[in-house]
């Protein structure tokens, strides 16, 4: 997979993204990130990529040429049209089920907004999908950006090592994880549960969810679904 990141703050997509898992994933050649600094786009003499908006009003917008250009060179020497991604407080809210579908998705190109947002016309031109990380605002779309990119990439075959499979975690069956212990055995009087320490495989299946189901009605009621026992 291959994601060009759109950015006025590329070392900080690349600080984050080239350690741990994606970083090795990176190395290991299975996701390509590159971040762009749009800055280096703008035919302005100061490398502007702003102006006051049309209409008034408080703030800032992007303008729609520098990312145009941006968004052209790397598009130019592409067979077929990368799926463009805005980060933005008023796109489609990410969760597990969207992240998977965007996993599958060979190229990917996130451009991550800033001020008051970008010229509308950018939107209309290039952008396939607005995304957002919650309902809250950032200021400024690279840390959405990165929790983006981290969601999707470890859903890519070969990125986590089948320890880390993303198999048994909390969303991925729609409920939350079951809990989880290590040695000691004992920790300030609180013993691991007893069938844990059995070896009996189906026992502990069954066991983790059971789990999984109360943890989630206790937790997130809103994640069990009508026909989910509830
Ligand atoms: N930019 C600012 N706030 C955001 C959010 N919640 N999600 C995605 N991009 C954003």
């Amino acid at each position: 997979m291959i994601i060009d990141i759109l950015t006025l703050f590329p070392e900080m997509m690349d600080a984050v993204l080239g350690e741990s898992i994606i970083g090795r994933a990176q190395q290991k050649g299975i996701v390509e990130i590159k971040s762009h600094n749009i800055r280096d786009f703008s035919t302005d003499k100061h490398r502007r990529v702003d102006d006051y908006p049309y209409g008034g009003g408080k703030g800032m917008v992007m303008q729609p040429g520098p990312i145009y250009n941006a968004y052209r060179s790397i598009a130019n020497g592409c067979e077929k049209k990368p799926f463009v991604i805005y980060m933005s407080p008023q796109g489609k809210v990410l969760n597990q089920a969207l992240a998977g579908e965007l996993s599958k998705l060979e190229h990917i190109i996130i451009l991550c907004g800033h001020y008051e947002g970008v010229d509308e016309r950018i939107i209309e031109e290039i952008v396939d999908m607005e995304v957002s990380i919650g309902d809250y605002v950032l200021t400024g779309g690279e840390i959405p950006a990165m929790v983006l990119c981290d969601c999707v990439c470890r859903l890519v075959p070969g990125v986590l090592s089948s320890e880390e499979s993303f198999l048994d975690e909390s969303h991925y069956s729609g409920l939350l994880e079951y809990p989880q212990y290590t040695r000691p055995p004992e920790f300030l009087g609180r013993k691991v549960p007893e069938v844990l320490l059995s070896g009996h495989h189906e026992n502990i299946a069954k066991w983790r969810r059971e789990q999984s189901v109360l943890r989630t009605r206790a937790k997130r009621p809103d994640l069990l679904e009508e026909d989910l026992i509830k």
